[in-house]
């Protein structure tokens, strides 16, 4: 008789799933301050079911096809219009695809570029769905100084140098240029520029993940790494989530049509969703310039509410970025406050945010983190943060007070 034991999955699972890293579990509390969601309040119902409707009543059937490696030409051709009108480049549709949100896109650079025990530069501090996405095929990280205006060139030559003498060729550099997740840092006009010249001097390949460009509440935007570059070594990720909805899971990358085929090797998916996509696009076609219009404003008042409240309630405790787009402020406690060990006291107070290890495989970054001001109302940034003030004033005055 066999025994009635459950089965141990333990015993099966496969290499990557084990070295993979396991999403951190959302605590729910009144004041998060952790999720990346975006603003739920503007979300535009009406227009889209419109479109949505619109859409299915002249191009229904052909959703019974399968949508292809590159997902439907409509959301494609809309990138290519949109990147023509903002910012003055031609990218043709072919050098587009369509993916399942930007994260399958980082998935996809993994997959194409990392091999175990290759080395990938990455920022000092560096989205944690990156490090998801790439730490599946396991990279080794090299990790590259940033400041106010992104990364400091001269320490990624430092960086290059350090690994040259070792003998290693890293695959690439991933960057966040615009609104830095989680610093908030845009690079400046010159920086990119001395990037790129390195990137081009170097032969050394760049990725530029743009979730943010659109979202610039102060100042002009900073021409891109990809229009930067004269030798066709970037390859740029971009999303839908900030601009319609984290929920549709839209995104797209660009890069040389030889490129997107390798990548669409590890795109087993049977192409992203032609139904999504072709709502999107036709929703976006109409309502583009008003949905941003609309989002510059509800964002800018957000994290208008959040500095001020952090001014009101923890001046001369914290220092923290004062980002001029994307949706997260980076806050830096005094040395000795670990914000790892702060959450149980911020849950308990019911409060939450990121601790700043989240962001760094080499876990730095103990007494820093990050809040997301995307998501809760003017009001509840401003209650939420006198209540995450209140826990940090509770443990501040047995640490030093902030380093100048
Ligand atoms: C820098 C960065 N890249 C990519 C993503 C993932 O976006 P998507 O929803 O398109 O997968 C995010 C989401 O927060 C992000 O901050």
């Amino acid at each position: 008789m066999p025994t009635a034991q459950p089965f141990d999955y333990d015993t099966v699972y496969a290499r990557k799933v084990r070295v993979g890293i396991p999403r951190t579990p959302r605590v729910v509390v009144p004041y998060d301050f952790a999720v990346g969601h975006p603003d739920a309040s503007t979300f535009p119902s009406q227009a889209l079911g419109d479109a949505t409707a619109r859409m299915l009543l002249r191009e229904g059937p052909e959703l019974a096809l399968y949508p292809g490696d590159m997902s439907h030409d409509a959301a494609r051709h809309l990138i290519s219009r949109k990147l023509k009108a903002h910012e003055g480049i031609d990218i043709p549709p072919s050098r587009i695809m369509i993916t399942n949100g930007s994260t399958q896109g980082l998935l996809m650079v993994a997959e194409a570029f990392i091999n175990a025990g290759d080395t990938v530069i990455i920022e000092e501090f560096c989205y944690p769905g990156t490090l998801r996405a790439f730490g599946y095929c396991e990279p080794r990280y090299a990790t590259v100084p940033t400041d106010d205006e992104g990364i400091i060139v001269d320490e990624l030559v430092r960086v290059l140098d350090r690994l040259a003498a070792q003998g290693l060729t890293p695959k690439f550099l991933y960057t966040i240029a615009n609104c830095q997740n989680p610093t908030g840092s845009v690079m400046s006009l010159p920086r990119r520029q001395a990037l790129m010249r390195l990137a081009e001097e170097r032969r050394l390949l760049i990725i530029e993940d743009d979730a943010y460009g659109d979202l610039i509440y102060d100042g002009e935007p900073v021409t891109s790494l990809y229009a930067l570059s004269q030798t066709d070594n970037v390859v740029r990720l971009g999303t839908f989530s900030k601009i319609v909805a984290a929920g549709v899971r839209l995104g797209w990358i660009i890069a040389p049509e030889p490129v997107l085929a390798k990548m669409a090797v590890s795109k087993i998916d049977g192409g992203t969703s032609a139904f999504t996509s072709r709502a999107v696009a036709e929703y976006l076609k109409e309502h583009l310039d008003a949905r941003m219009d609309t989002l510059l404003g509800v964002y800018r008042a957000k994290r208008d509410a959040m500095l001020e409240a952090l001014e009101e309630h923890l001046a001369g405790v914290a220092a923290w970025s004062r980002p001029r787009g994307g949706l997260f402020i980076w806050v830096r406690l005094p040395n000795g406050i670990d914000t790892t060990k702060l959450l149980e006291a911020a849950h308990a107070a019911g409060v939450t945010y990121l601790p700043g290890t989240n962001f760094s495989p080499e876990g730095k970054g103990a007494n820093c983190l990050r809040l997301s001001f995307a998501y809760l109302s003017p009001e509840k940034i401003r209650e939420g943060i006198g209540v995450l003030a209140r826990v940090v004033k509770a443990v501040q005055p047995l640490h030093a007070p902030l380093p100048a």
